[in-house]
């Protein structure tokens, strides 16, 4: 597979993440899922089709509401609340996944988000997800978003076995059509 399909706006129109899917070439366990950050519930779709058990997306937005009551079931669940106000569960998931969520959350909200995320992962449970570096074209003085060097991230994946780990840096096109500068770091991890 191609680095560049790991780049946000090369996504197909409606179509999972790309890493998402790649993601689950390591779930062997299709129980319970965590679809942080889910957006448009493309990503939640694949996950359902793909079989798993239940499914819990989170965004804070309010635009994905009337969408996620259509696909609700016994299978699918959305909460409407930010992933700071979320009370993870315990070993509970068995995949977790934050798809170009992560670096939006500052950081001192990403901080105890990534511990719960953590907790929240079954032992051997999968979590798959972005995180920007720090050339990345939104780190400005006055951002409000976090980011990473790759040195930092070695201590951000301690208790986890590193299954992917792709670094992309690149000029392109943000979702809204603006230039950017891309640095970001597309991973998947296994809780050990
Ligand atoms: C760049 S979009 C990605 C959406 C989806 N994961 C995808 O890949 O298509 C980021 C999403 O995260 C949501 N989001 C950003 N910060 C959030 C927060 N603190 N809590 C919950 N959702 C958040 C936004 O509303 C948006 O839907």
């Amino acid at each position: 597979m191609s680095k560049s399909t790991f780049i946000y706006q090369k996504r197909a129109h409606r179509a999972p993440n790309t890493l998402l899917i790649e993601s689950l070439h390591y779930t062997k366990k299709r129980g319970s899922c965590l679809d942080l950050g889910s957006g448009a519930l493309y990503d939640a779709k694949y996950l359902l089709a793909e079989g798993f058990q239940k499914v819990l997306s989170i965004d804070h937005t309010t635009t994905w509401v009337q969408r996620a009551k259509k696909l609700a079931s016994e299978n699918f669940q959305f909460q409407n609340i930010a992933v700071q106000d979320y009370h993870f569960p315990k070993r509970q998931f068995d995949f977790v996944s934050a798809q170009f969520i992560l670096p939006f959350l500052g950081p001192e909200n990403f901080q105890p988000t990534w511990k719960n995320i953590y907790a929240s992962l079954k032992k051997g449970g999968i979590f798959s997800g972005q995180l920007f570096g720090n050339r990345d074209g939104w780190n400005t003085k006055d951002t409000q978003m976090t980011f990473f060097s790759k040195r930092a991230l070695k201590k951000l994946f301690e208790g986890y076995e590193v299954l992917q780990c792709y670094e992309l840096e690149q000029d392109g096109i943000e979702a809204i059509g603006n230039k950017q500068h891309w640095h970001v770091f597309n991973f998947i991890l296994k809780k050990l």
